[in-house]
């Protein structure tokens, strides 16, 4: 009989959103969980990936990315926040946001290091540190508005700490981080070898006018950072995986030695399309509205339901506070309303590593107006 190996995340179970998903499906019910939109691409995008693999574009693309799509991330880059990365040694395109996560981590974290996460915080992230031999360093968000402590995290800050990951705008709360912020993060890592991996992949979801406060603005803090978006979220292609990493070229060298074993290339076609569609900025400059028309519809079917929505300033998703409707705990409570009433949900305690329960669910907006009100209908019944 043979022993297999101890499990490396003995902790970790199938994800929260393949379960609520999974759920949904089994129940019928509208799924306003997993953060995807019901709506297709833009059908232009479909037919450049169509013409592309008949053209014959169908083996591996080059290990850093297709060439063209780097130099028309490098010129967006440019465009959006001011700094134009070298795309031959500071661009490096990957297999979805979530590979690229996973090779930043790999990339920097040795055995011992502790890495500060703010929670609650996208699921991805504690693996990746704990597989590289990290220690996490968990530092909450202040409820409700989950606006970042500095203070607390230069108390979590000590001389092992290697790197910190921030997300704005920030999953699953909605918050986003204001230039303030980014110049306080700058001042406390300033005389220290601290590395930022910052998390952007809604930074085309900034609402109310805001913009998006990237780390790639900040003249200091981009030269210690990895900057890590998602096509994704921008082109409603979350099926494709595609995103990106920026970093300086020594940080760039190590990330890319680790996309070259996990995954050595990205779907080839499929870059192609993006890098012909990214000559056009108007779907990602019209985001913002697309999506804030959402928010503001899903909120304002809400109003006459018992639940609480919280502020939302960025991303495709809502929290909304019950605790005037039951006191159960929140997946028990998300679980419910799935089987019972037909609409699928997060919990928000499955982003904090003790599973911190404020009574919040997370819905996501990233739906047809008619699925938003068939939801909201369902909830104001409660
Ligand atoms: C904060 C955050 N980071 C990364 C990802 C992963 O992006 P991708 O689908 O491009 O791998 C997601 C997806 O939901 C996310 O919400």
């Amino acid at each position: 009989m043979i022993n297999y190996p101890s499990s490396k995340l003995p902790d970790i179970n199938t994800t929260i959103f393949t379960i609520m998903s999974g759920l949904a499906t089994e129940h019928q019910a509208i799924n306003l969980s997993q953060g995807f939109p019901d709506f297709n691409c833009p059908e232009e995008l479909i037919e450049l990936v169509t013409r592309h693999m008949r053209d014959g574009h169908n083996q591996y693309a080059p290990m850093p990315g297709v060439k063209r799509l780097r130099e028309k991330i490098s010129e967006k880059t440019q465009l959006m926040y001011d700094y134009q990365p070298d795309p031959e040694r500071e661009i490096t395109v990957t297999s979805g946001a979530t590979e690229a996560l996973f090779a930043a981590i790999a990339a920097v974290v040795k055995a011992g290091d502790e890495v500060v996460v703010l929670e609650p915080c996208y699921d991805a992230y504690i693996p990746a540190i704990r597989l590289a031999g990290g220690i996490p360093i968990h530092v909450p968000l202040v409820v409700p508005d989950f606006h970042v402590d500095w203070n607390l995290v230069k108390k979590r800050i000590s001389s092992r700490t290697r790197a910190i990951i921030i997300n704005t705008p920030h999953n699953p709360t909605g918050a986003v981080m204001t230039h303030q912020d980014m110049e306080t993060l700058a001042s406390i890592i300033d005389s220290t070898d601290i590395l930022v991996i910052s998390d952007e992949v809604y930074e085309h979801m900034v609402f109310d006018g805001d913009t998006h406060s990237s780390v790639l603005r900040h003249p200091s803090l981009r030269t210690r950072s990895m900057v890590i978006s998602s096509f994704g979220k921008t082109y409603h292609t979350t099926g494709w995986k595609i995103g990106y990493a920026i970093a300086p070229p020594a940080l760039t060298t190590e990330l890319r030695k680790m996309h070259q074993f996990l995954t050595f290339s990205t779907v080839t076609p499929m870059q192609l399309a993006i890098a012909d569609y990214l000559d056009n900025d108007t779907h990602y400059r019209t985001l913002p509205h697309f999506y804030q028309a959402k928010r503001d519809l899903f909120c304002q079917l809400l109003e006459p339901s018992r639940f609480q929505v919280l502020p939302s300033s960025g991303t495709y998703f809502q929290l909304a506070r019950y605790d005037a409707i039951s006191q159960e705990h929140d997946l028990d409570f998300a679980k419910r309303l799935t089987r019972e009433i037909g609409v699928a949900s997060i919990p928000v305690s499955v982003f904090y590593h003790d599973k911190t329960d404020n009574n919040f669910l997370r819905f996501c907006f990233a739906k047809s107006e008619d699925t938003l009100r068939q939801a909201a209908e369902r909830l104001v019944e409660l």
